[in-house]
């Protein structure tokens, strides 16, 4: 299996992520960091510690990570994802606590104990790999690539131009993005194709155990915020398609392009530019994501959903 440290702030759509991983043979979750986003870093460590709770993996190390952006403030999702990050279901009080280590140095560590290079998967604001990458540079070689959750090759959700998660750390997307390290972005153009209409919602619940009503309880929430704030007929779920990336590449086509974030804008801060066309003659730096097989994705996330409550 391919080893995985996932950074994130549950959130509805991480908890899905996260399941997904958990549930994937071909996947191996060395470790979890969170950030600010959703809701606080406290709240989502938390989420965190539920979630491996319902999932019986209490063995999984938790590592927190930023309380707030490099630079400003730190702007929240309560809007969507309600007061606790992650509002909806009934979830089991943690079975671990989290690390004592703070999320920089557990990746740091991670990386270079790691025999093989490890893929890094962000779904939330992307201050600790920032982070990690400006105060550790040396990781560099230890880490596969970063896939992450954010932006979009055309219209933003946080603001008209800029979507959540690159919105929230332009300036830690910024540091990613002129690494040099493998990127794939995962924006909302691919996203807004994983929605979790009744249909979805009615196997997980059909699934008749623990985890698959949590997760049909989630998209409850998830569903009733996205149709009040966006007048969504279902909820995009967005951040399990990174994982999704790695389980099945072939489920999404990509497109090798030039990707940058602008930090200044008037108007456009947090929006993400995407040259598909090579009108500005930067040479490429990431593969965006462009379309997914719905249909297999679904059918991906709802086995290995079934597959941790079973
Ligand atoms: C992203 O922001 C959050 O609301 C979700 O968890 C996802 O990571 C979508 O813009
Ligand atoms: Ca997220």
């Amino acid at each position: 299996p391919m080893p995985v440290l996932l950074d994130c702030d549950p959130g509805h759509d991480d908890a899905i992520a996260l399941l997904l991983a958990l549930g994937s043979a071909r996947i191996d979750l060395i470790g979890i960091t969170t950030t600010f986003g959703n809701c606080s870093v406290e709240k989502a460590t938390y989420n965190t510690q539920r979630i491996l709770a319902l999932a019986e993996r209490p063995d999984i190390p938790i590592a927190t990570g930023a309380a707030g952006p490099l630079a400003g403030e730190a702007h929240i999702g309560d809007y969507i994802h309600g007061a606790t990050g992650i509002d909806g279901p009934d979830l089991p009080e943690p079975l671990a606590p989290p690390i004592s280590l703070g999320a920089v140095e557990f990746l740091r560590t991670s990386l270079l104990a790691a025999r093989a290079p490890v893929t890094v998967v962000a779904t939330g604001p992307i201050t600790n790999i920032a982070r990690l990458l400006r105060s550790h540079p040396e990781v560099g070689p230890k880490i596969a690539e970063v896939v992450f959750m954010g932006g979009s090759t055309d219209r933003g959700n946080a603001t008209p131009a800029a979507e959540f998660n690159a919105y929230a750390d332009p300036e830690a997307l910024d540091i990613v993005l002129t690494s040099g390290l493998p990127i794939r972005m995962v924006g909302l153009n691919l996203t807004h194709q994983a929605l979790a209409t009744p249909g979805v919602v009615a196997r997980m619940r059909a699934m008749d155990h623990p985890v698959g009503r949590a997760c049909a309880d989630l998209m409850g929430f998830f569903g009733d915020t996205y149709s009040d704030v966006f007048d969504f007929a279902a909820p995009p779920v967005h951040d399990p398609c990174t994982i999704a990336a790695l389980v099945d590449p072939a489920l999404i086509t990509w497109q090798k392009s030039f990707l940058a974030v602008e930090t200044e804008g008037r108007w456009t801060r947090g929006a993400t530019v995407v040259d598909l066309h090579g009108r500005l003659d930067e040479p490429p730096n990431a593969q965006v994501a462009l379309t997914l097989d719905v249909e297999a994705y679904w059918d991906l996330v709802l086995d290995a959903i079934d597959r941790v409550g079973s």
